[in-house]
Order: C-alpha cells, then structure tokens, then sequence
C-alpha cells in the first residue's frame, strides 16, 4: 500500500477540534449581536454563474481579473465561479426569490468565500466571512445602524485595537463628474503612472488611488478629491450619518483615499483596520450599494452591508488575549466490562437528558488506564460503574478538579439517583 501522506490545497486551511470554540464563540456572538436588530440568516450555495460576480463585484476589479476560481462545468458547459465574497450571491438569491415586493429584508450569512491570493498571514484562497445585508433601506439611518451593531459585536467579542475608516463615493453623477476629473490628472501625470495604473486609467481610475506603490503616494495623495465634488444630498447623507455614529460615541476618522476593491459601492464605505495582524490589517469591510440590486436584475431597491474576515477576527482575539476553550466532555463514565457496561451506559442517557455532555469510556481497559482518559478529557466528574458499587445498586462519583467542592472526595450514590445528583452539582 503506498505510504504517500497528502496534504491540503494551499492557502485553505483546516479548522482542528482545539479551535472550535473561538469559531463557535466568534459566529455565535454575531449572530447573537444581529438577532438583536432583527438579522435573519440566508444561505446560498457556494458555486454561482460567473455572470454574478463579473456584473455585481465589477469586471475591472482584482477579485474579477485575478482571484476567482472560475470553470466549465463539463456536464453543460456553464461557466460557474466558486463565490469570492457573499453580496452579489445574496442579491442574486432575493431577486430571484422576489424577497423585496413589497417588504425590506435584513439578512445575515456565514461561510467560506475562494480567492486566488497569494496566500500570507491573514490572507487564504479559502477564508470565511460572516456578512450581513440590509436591503430595501435608502437612509443614512441604517448605515449608522451597521456601525453602531460592528462595534457591539467588537465589544462583546472582547476585541480591541480596532479603528474605523469612513468615506463617501456619492452618487452617480457625482462620481462621473469625479472620475473625469482624475482621468484628466492622471493624464497630465502620465509618466508617473505605472502599468497597472497606466490599464485602468479609463477603465477603473478610482482605483488607482487604492494604489500601494510608493513611488506614486505624491501623485495619489494630490489628486482630485471626491468629497469636493459631492452635492448637497450626498452631504447630507454623510453629515447625517457621522452625526448618529458619533452621537453613540464611536470614533472615527474620514479616509477620502478609502475606495474598496469592489464597484458596487456609492455613498458609505468603511473598514475596521487593526495594526496587529500586520499587513492584512482589515477585519472588516463594507458600505451601500444602491445599484447592485438593478444591476443583478431586480427592481430598482437600496442596500447596505458589510463582511468580515472571520480568520483575521479570531487572530485578533488570540492577539488579544481573549482565547475561549471548551472542554470536550462534563463527565466521563468509568466501567468494568459486561453488565456494567450497559448499565454505564444508560446511566449516561439520564445524563444526557438532563443537557450534559458525557462520553462513556469505549471498550474495555483497567481502572488506571481509564482515569488517565478522564482527566486527559476534561471532564469535570468521573462517574464509576464499578461491579462491587453496582452490586450495591449504586456508583461513585469524583470530582476531576482542584478545588471542586461537588464529589470532592469519591462518593457513593444510588444508581436511582446518580444522575440527579451530577446535574444538582452542575447547577450549583
Ligand atoms: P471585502 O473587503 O472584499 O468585502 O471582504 C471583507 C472582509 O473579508 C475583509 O475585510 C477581510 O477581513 C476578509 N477577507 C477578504 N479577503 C480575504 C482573504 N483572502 N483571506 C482572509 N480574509 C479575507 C466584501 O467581500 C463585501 N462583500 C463586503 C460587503 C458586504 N459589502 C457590502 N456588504
């Protein structure tokens, strides 16, 4: 038999049994937080038309040009995508379903998103988001209200050393007149340009200013600003938004250079950055998208949302210090083999039925080599069902713990009994 052991694809990770409490913790609080401001959850399959995704993210983005994993499917020949973030499947999901006649939807989603990244610290090929969506809503209101909800989930989430990033790209008009502006700047400053800014010139040249090569800050930093171009609705719409972010006493700061690398985007844009994950600093970004809804064949309705990086929230945690662990099991039951076995293991059902996580030791093996598993486990109870107590219709119960007063000494009870007395100790 060939010894070849294999190992994953590169840039998609493995979540191991150690780590299932930070997800659980981190997935939970959120949708704990969104619950509390009437989030429901979607799911839409992984896989989508390529189509989704070329219209809703925008054909001249890194994600579209660069990153998706896109195939044929050999059955019929369709051009499929493997999701590279949850928006555009989401949008594509509610018109389809017609979930916005006559109604407004606020909608939230968790699982893993594929892009074709050069994989380093915080950035995987496959990585998780947890997202929400708010749709149908055109007030700055709810923009606000995103922000407001990010930052409980921070809170209860014990994350620190987070600083959000705000800016506006307005409306359409006045990005076209913006975008005409930086077109004209930038080819008066040509020979400053390098070949990937040189290709999105006409194209996309808003992203140029999302530009991480240093020998074009200076042109970058000097270009026009589209906060001067804005009119009086789009003010407004910012002024009303920073007033309600600022009246629940989150700081800030205007960042007119923050663009995102998606085109669906008008009005707010945001991202909550920190400087201890290093380069892959954004754990979480978003804004409106008024237009993607049309653009992906609904009726005309607004949105709103935001997505974070799951992977780079939970290395924030462990940065913080703030690692939850769980053990695996409550109690773990002892047994010599035949009759007591069984016995053992329906006293591990009453257990169970009263909401505690047991695991009964699975075969047979000595009382040493038992209790080495028990504490190993974590338990906080050892339950024995040893042939001399069971003689007696009873067990024993031990605590594993230092300083556990419950069983601290090894303790006869009554079989009859055993399981109400464990689940007494754990309410105390
Ligand atoms: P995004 O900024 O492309 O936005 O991604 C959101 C977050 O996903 C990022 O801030 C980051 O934390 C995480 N992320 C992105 N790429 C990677 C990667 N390769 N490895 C690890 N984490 C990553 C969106 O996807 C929009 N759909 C957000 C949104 C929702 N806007 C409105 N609604």
């Amino acid at each position: 038999m060939s010894k070849e052991k294999f190992s994953g694809v590169k840039g998609m990770n493995d979540m191991l049994p150690q780590d299932a409490a930070i997800w659980q913790t981190v997935q939970q609080t959120a949708v704990n937080v969104l619950e509390r401001y009437g989030y429901q959850e979607i799911r839409t399959p992984i896989l989508e038309n390529t189509k989704v995704f070329t219209r809703g993210v925008g054909e001249v983005t890194d994600i579209v040009e660069k990153e998706m994993y896109s195939f044929t499917d050999s059955m019929n020949g369709d051009q499929l995508t493997l999701r590279p973030e949850g928006t555009s499947a989401v949008v594509r999901c509610v018109n389809e379903n017609n979930l916005l006649y006559g109604a407004t939807q606020r909608l939230w989603y968790c699982g893993p998103m594929f892009r074709h990244e050069r994989p380093q610290r915080g950035r995987y090929r496959q990585f998780h988001q947890f997202g929400a969506e708010a749709l149908g809503m055109a007030g700055p209101d709810i923009d606000a209200e995103m922000i407001v909800m990010l930052n409980r989930i921070w809170k209860e989430l014990g994350v620190g050393h987070v600083r959000l990033e705000l800016n506006t790209l307005g409306a359409l008009p006045e990005r076209q007149a913006h975008r005409d502006a930086l077109i004209k700047y930038f080819e008066a400053n040509r020979d400053v340009l390098d070949e990937e800014a040189q290709r999105r010139l006409y194209t996309n040249p808003l992203r140029i200013l999302d530009t991480k090569n240093p020998d074009m800050q200076d042109l970058v930093n000097a270009a026009p600003r589209l906060l001067d171009y804005l009119g009086e609705e789009s003010r407004g719409f910012l002024a009303r938004m920073e007033e309600m972010v600022s009246a629940a006493g989150i700081d800030y700061t205007i960042n007119p250079r923050l663009v995102r690398g998606l085109d669906y985007y008008n009005h707010t844009v945001f991202e909550w950055i920190t400087e201890k994950l290093g380069a892959q600093g954004t754990i979480c970004g978003g804004g409106r998208y008024d237009p993607l809804i049309e653009m992906l064949g609904g009726r005309p309705a607004p949105g709103v949302g935001f997505a974070m990086g799951m992977e780079r929230v939970i290395e924030l945690m462990r940065e913080c210090g703030n690692v939850p662990t769980r053990t695996q099991t409550d109690v773990y039951v002892i047994h010599h083999d035949g009759d007591a076995h069984v016995k053992a293991m329906l006293l591990a059902e009453q257990l169970r039925d009263r909401g505690i996580r047991v695991i009964v030791h699975p075969g047979t093996a000595g009382m040493k080599n038992q209790m080495k598993k028990a504490d190993a486990s974590g338990a906080r109870f050892a339950v024995f069902a040893t042939e001399d107590e069971l003689a007696g219709g009873n067990v024993s119960v031990k605590s594993l713990r230092e300083g556990e007063t419950s069983f601290a000494e090894q303790t006869t009870v009554s079989l009859e009994s055993a399981a109400e007395a464990v689940a007494n100790a754990f309410a105390k």
